[in-house]
């Protein structure tokens, strides 16, 4: 417990809190305000859900499957971060009794990650309203948790840089104009990004520090360890392609053949590995922070597993 931090480390906290109380924001009053979703507006933009590569489909139905995986983006999300508020919880402990801009920046942290939780919990039962029934989510958070949060801290740490970085690249893509995206979702972009960019200078700090106190073997086998984090989700990554193309097929309105139904199916897991890792695995900041902290042969493997995912 209290451990000392540099002065930089102590400005960046500080500069955490004064940012995260500039931005604080209201579910209901600066995201929801009374709107719902317009079922005849995308609710993903393209450049995540990438509609565009539905070829054989029309633009009505390119439009279903972005609303089908802006419902799966909530579940996502309301899923990562779970564990990630636990996980930022725990290294929390650290700071009890050290630098309270650290302890506040975690608590502010985890605040705004529950936060986030129910905003993605909201809106879910609003895009379920406008959509047909039938829609299943198969994971479940708490078992999800359970099964990162029993790897090491190093690589769920390094997990939730990734994550949040991608927030940022999924924030740029909603702000492209686009008069038939959803303007609800275009908020919920927006107002998640504010948080998150506190949030990954946070993830850095902590994972710094964290990789500071690793003996060489330990990094080696948290290495291993991310690996697995990222096949693990790209399981539930390939579950859920395969539950939303059942569920295109089932109610979009006309008969999907079997070459077709692999087809879709083929390219929502694109979509989906687009959106939850490789958006966050290609980030500029990811590679600079990785690389500054492992050797050669271990970023080797790691960009081995992720070509098998390609
Ligand atoms: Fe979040
Ligand atoms: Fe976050």
């Amino acid at each position: 417990m209290d451990v000392q931090i540099s002065h930089s480390d102590a400005a960046k906290y500080a500069h955490c809190i004064k940012a995260s109380k500039a931005v604080r924001w209201d579910i209901d009053a600066d995201v929801i305000k009374g709107r719902t979703f317009d079922v005849g507006r995308k609710y993903l933009p393209d450049g995540l859900s990438l509609g565009r590569e539905f070829t054989g489909l029309s633009p009505e139905e390119k439009r279903f499957v972005s609303q089908i995986q802006g419902r799966t983006y909530a579940n996502i999300f309301g899923l990562v971060e779970r564990f990630i508020t636990a996980k930022l919880l725990e290294v929390g402990r650290d700071h009890w009794l050290g630098d309270q801009n650290a302890l506040e920046a975690l608590v502010r942290f985890s605040d705004e990650e529950l936060k986030h939780q129910t905003l993605f919990r909201r809106i879910e039962k609003m895009m379920a309203d406008t959509l047909p029934p039938g829609y299943r989510f198969a994971p479940d958070p708490n078992a999800v948790a359970r099964a990162v949060l029993s790897k090491s801290t190093w690589s769920v740490l390094l997990l939730t840089l990734h994550i949040e970085l991608f927030v940022q690249n999924h924030y740029r893509q909603s702000i492209e104009p686009d008069a038939a995206l959803s303007g609800l979702f275009k908020d919920v972009f927006l107002f998640h990004w504010k948080d998150e960019v506190q949030h990954v200078v946070i993830d850095e700090l902590e994972l710094r520090r964290h990789d500071a106190g690793l003996t060489k073997e330990e990094r080696n086998k948290a290495v291993d360890d991310f690996i697995a984090l990222v096949a693990a989700v790209d399981g539930i990554l390939q579950m859920q392609a395969k539950a939303d193309t059942s569920y295109f097929i089932a109610n979009c309105g006309r008969t999907v053949m079997l070459q077709e139904a692999e087809l879709i199916e083929k390219q929502f897991l694109k979509a989906y590995r687009w959106q939850y890792i490789f958006s966050g695995t290609q980030h500029p900041r990811f590679q600079q922070i990785l690389k500054s902290m492992i050797k050669e042969p271990q970023l080797h493997r790691i960009s081995l597993a992720l070509a098998t995912l390609q």
